[in-house]
């Protein structure tokens, strides 16, 4: 497993005063959640990929002679493309999603009202550093991009697995290679900026998110679950087949320019700059050169 993983822009770590929230802190939170909004959106065929072998996964369980599964849970659900998708697939399921963003969890609640399902979504606000709240008993967890931002994922995976019933099942999806949206010549700048980009990225990580690039199938062996699964989902858009694809990269490379830029030259910086111009030349919004690809890797263990 590739140790260059990249869940998500620098200024989007989910940790944070909740209480004391300044004007900048919403904002930002504000646009990390349009951020997951789109990958939601522009990532479908992925997410359609992933859940769907996670829940064959659940059914062909087991334990799944004791009944349909009766809980499920979104671990650090973010804005709530994991939570809808396992409620649309699971009738009989009541989803709960477990965030420790109140403005993620909003959306959640309103796109769950819209979609018909409110009745069997339940969102809960917890910082899961603090530990879990009172679920038990779960059947199925879902944790995408979530895990590496915990303080010590071990340890949540462990308390997970008490509140887990016998052959219930965790999955998690995290990097596996990180997400590009640029071809190596943008026709302006030294080729190969996105790389560059990563590369600063990589190494804010490693300070901040230390369990970033983890080998997730080890860690969860470690907090005693049995793997019964892994396999990586290959992420592959072309813009402009996605309308929404430009925005994706957009809202991306924006939030990498509020927290790299003073580690870029001054050649990226200024191309970075051109790519955020909706009005010039090479701005991300009007390009038909993109294409998104990376590969996320799915770990399904069973308790
Ligand atoms: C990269 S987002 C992934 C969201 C969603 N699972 C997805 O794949 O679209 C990470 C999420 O974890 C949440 N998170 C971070 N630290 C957390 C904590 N200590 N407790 C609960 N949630 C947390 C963040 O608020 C954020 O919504």
């Amino acid at each position: 497993m590739s140790h260059a993983q990249h869940g998500d822009a620098p200024a989007h770590h989910g940790h944070g005063d909740h209480d004391g929230h300044s004007h900048d802190d919403l904002a930002s939170e504000a646009e990390g959640a349009d951020l997951l909004d789109l990958d939601g959106d522009v990532l479908r065929t992925y997410w359609d990929a992933a859940l769907d072998r996670v829940t064959a996964a659940l059914v062909s369980s087991p334990a799944d002679e004791q009944g349909a599964p009766a809980r499920v849970v979104d671990l650090g659900a973010g804005t709530g493309t994991g939570t809808l998708g396992l409620a649309r697939r699971l009738p009989d399921a009541e989803v709960v999603a477990v965030d420790v963003s109140e403005l993620a969890l909003a959306r959640v609640d309103a796109k769950a009202r819209a979609a018909g399902v409110g009745d069997r979504v339940r969102t809960v606000v917890a910082d899961l550093d603090a530990g879990w709240p009172d679920l038990d008993p779960i059947d199925l967890t879902w944790a995408s991009m979530s895990l590496h931002h915990l303080a010590d994922p071990n340890r949540a995976l462990s308390d997970l697995r008490r509140i887990t019933r016998d052959g219930g099942l965790v999955a998690v999806a995290e990097f596996d290679e990180p997400l590009r949206f640029l071809p190596d010549d943008l026709g302006l700048g030294r080729p190969g900026f996105e790389g560059r980009a990563l590369g600063v990225l990589s190494a804010v990580h490693a300070e901040v998110l230390p369990s970033i690039g983890a080998s997730w199938d080890e860690v969860l062996r470690e907090a005693g679950w049995t793997v019964v699964d892994e396999h990586d989902v290959v992420i592959d858009e072309r813009s402009p087949d996605h309308p929404l694809a430009g925005r994706y990269a957009r809202a991306w490379f924006d939030r990498l320019a509020h927290g790299l830029t003073d580690r870029l030259d001054a050649e990226d910086h200024r191309t970075l700059e051109a790519l955020l111009d909706d009005d010039g030349l090479h701005g991300l919004l009007h390009r038909t050169d993109l294409h998104l690809h990376g590969v996320r890797t799915v770990t399904i263990a069973r308790r």
